[in-house]
């Protein structure tokens, strides 16, 4: 059964029911929920003896006050294929329950996440590691799950469990991608089949063996704003706007 939990008092006991020495699997996600996230919850599911998942469209991460009235809530959907896929419990807080003081105390990293996304979304990383830091507290899982699609984010809540002492291990896995390559993304819902189909030339010029110069002008070409194509972290990763839409990719 798949309980939906909305606040404290009912996460905890939860929380206090399960027994020391089992897992317990997390998959933090700001819901509309895609194959992407259906293949972390599926991995935890396997890995662990119970699974929680978190919708929470963490207000303190959006630079951008019109991506976030924007985002898209699938609250239902996201609980259906939650129960689907056998999670045991969806934690559904509200923005009282994660900031009671407001946005007081915030978590700033000062390397990595100074460039690439943190330079083109200025206070998105302070804001993502807080929240994440908030939910690691409140979880307490054995192992989180994150994807590879978003890499800086995922760097820095490697760092961020190093750093802080906390003693959940942070699971990297795979990107999934659509059938014509682009990564599976929330924001993709935000473009008609015919612009996705374009859109998917971003990932594939971005896989081309080029050098950087050339791979920015094949963007260009093709209709591309590019924000960055850089190597880093032996990868290369690009973001990109299309239609008034940021994508985002690593290779
Ligand atoms: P969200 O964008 O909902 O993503 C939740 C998790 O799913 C992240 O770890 C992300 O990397 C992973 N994910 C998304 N699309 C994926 C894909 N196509 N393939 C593999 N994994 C994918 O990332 C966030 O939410 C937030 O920043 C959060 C960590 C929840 C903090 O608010």
């Amino acid at each position: 059964m798949t309980q939906i939990i909305r606040d404290l008092t009912t996460w905890q006991t939860f929380r206090n029911k399960i027994p020391q020495a089992s897992s317990l699997g997390f998959v933090p996600t700001m819901g509309n929920l895609h194959a992407g996230h259906a293949s972390l919850l599926r991995q935890s599911v396997q890995e662990n003896t119970q699974t929680v998942l978190s919708i929470f469209v963490n207000p303190t991460q959006f630079n951008d006050q019109n991506d976030l009235a924007h985002y898209p809530r699938t609250e239902e959907q996201d609980v259906a294929m939650a129960r689907d896929l056998k999670v045991d419990a969806v934690l559904i807080p509200s923005v009282d329950l994660m900031y009671p003081q407001g946005y007081r105390y915030q978590v700033q990293e000062n390397n990595i996440s100074q460039y690439l996304e943190g330079e083109m979304r200025p206070g998105h990383f302070s804001g993502m590691l807080t929240v994440v830091l908030k939910l690691l507290q409140l979880v307490r899982a054995t192992h989180a799950y994150f994807g590879e699609k978003d890499y800086q984010q995922l760097l820095l809540v490697q760092g961020l469990v190093q750093d802080f002492f906390i003693d959940t291990k942070i699971m990297a896995c795979p990107i999934v991608r659509m059938p014509e390559g682009l990564p599976l993304s929330s924001r993709n819902s935000r473009l008609s089949a015919e612009d996705l189909k374009q859109a998917s030339v971003f990932s594939k010029i971005l896989q081309q063996h080029l050098p950087i110069p050339e791979i920015k002008q094949q963007l260009t070409e093709q209709g591309f704003t590019v924000e960055y194509v850089e190597e880093k972290f032996n990868r290369r990763l690009g973001a990109v706007k299309f239609k008034n839409v940021r994508l985002i990719d690593n290779v």
